[in-house]
């Protein structure tokens, strides 16, 4: 089994004092260790969640491991578009400039179910609510460049269980076809990796890397949908890591890089891949960046219909396409 890859160890000793990083779905696996790291290298993070409860919970933890910087909570549910503007009106009220946005939440192989408003409930959740609060949040962003967003994909963009990735405009909220989980898992992480791709294009010139990444086949709480997570984590765990199954920590250097590294620069709209499981095999020990193997994931095309149906599915104007915008 390949070794993971991993960040280079100047790149997390680099001093972030007064820089301020949104990580969504930072009380959990990657998200929170992406918090850890970055309030011990000194910056603001706000730590985004759905449970606020345990979002706390998790601030006092990292907080008594003795960070350099400081952790906010707050309270922010992607299946829902109130919640979103919600959470966003309150970022910039609180702070002018955000300097990277982690795009990190996200929900695997659900039974079926709806958002707030409707949408098939991973479509919703891992993209249309990420694709709103980038928009709400990039007047801050702007502000801040040069700045950062890093869209948490997956390898199963290319192939979920024997589901090519692929978006289905005609009906992505599996309303007129029968439903299946893992299909839905990779037409929103085909949407992840193309949602940066267009973000990419579109900011170009403005200082704003758009990337996305693949953090690994990491042992994090993801399962829980489908599986009990001990199972994963006491009972398999020796035999999954036999097997590919990486640890947090080192499931998150992939989007640590994608934050830090000042070579991502030269890659607008690439994709950062940890170790992963693609149908070309010759993909597997990933790469920084990685050519993914889904043809679709290279369709420009395909990004700007889809940022065409997001913003008419969360009732967001066209943009004018101007080098600015
Ligand atoms: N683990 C892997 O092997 C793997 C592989 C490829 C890609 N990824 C991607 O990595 C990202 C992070 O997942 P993880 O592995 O760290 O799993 P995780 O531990 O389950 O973390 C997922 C996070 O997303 C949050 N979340 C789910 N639905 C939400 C909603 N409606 N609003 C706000 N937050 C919500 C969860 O909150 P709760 O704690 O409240 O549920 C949790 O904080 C995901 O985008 C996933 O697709 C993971």
């Amino acid at each position: 089994m390949p070794k993971p890859l991993m960040c280079p160890e100047s790149l997390l000793q680099t001093d972030l004092s007064g820089r301020v990083y949104v990580v969504t779905g930072g009380n959990s696996g990657i998200g929170r260790v992406t918090v850890a790291q970055l309030a011990r290298q000194g910056a603001h993070v706000v730590l985004a969640c759905r449970r606020p409860a345990e979002g706390e919970r998790v601030r006092a933890e990292l907080l008594a491991e003795g960070q350099r910087g400081s952790i906010e909570v707050a309270a922010l549910d992607l299946a829902s578009l109130e919640s979103v503007r919600d959470f966003a009106a309150g970022i910039r009220e609180r702070h002018a400039q955000v300097h990277g946005l982690v795009n990190n939440a996200g929900v695997m192989n659900t039974p079926m179910g709806r958002t707030r408003e409707g949408f098939e409930t991973q479509f919703g959740t891992n993209h249309l609510g990420h694709f709103l609060l980038t928009e709400e949040l990039l007047p801050c962003i702007r502000a801040a460049a040069p700045a950062r967003i890093v869209n948490v994909s997956s390898c199963y963009h290319d192939m979920a269980q024997g589901r090519p990735g692929r978006i289905d405009f005609e009906d992505p909220n599996f309303a007129r076809r029968p439903y299946d989980g893992w299909a839905a898992y990779a037409q929103s992480k085909l949407a992840n990796l193309l949602h940066a791709r267009h973000l990419a294009r579109r900011l170009e010139g403005s200082g704003i890397s758009a990337v996305s990444v693949h953090p690994g086949w990491v042992r994090t709480a993801l399962v829980k949908s489908f599986a009990p997570v001990w199972f994963q984590d006491v009972l398999f765990r020796p035999l999954l890591r036999l097997v590919g199954m990486i640890e947090p920590w080192e499931g998150t250097q992939v989007t640590l890089y994608a934050l830090l590294a000042a070579e991502v620069e030269a890659h607008p709209g690439a994709f950062f891949s940890q170790l992963g499981m693609y149908r070309d095999a010759r993909a597997n020990a990933g790469g920084l960046p990685l050519h993914s193997p889904n043809p679709e994931a290279h369709d420009d095309a395909a990004a700007e219909r889809l940022d065409a149906l997001s913003r008419q599915l969360v009732g967001l104007d066209a943009v004018v396409p101007t080098p600015a915008t």
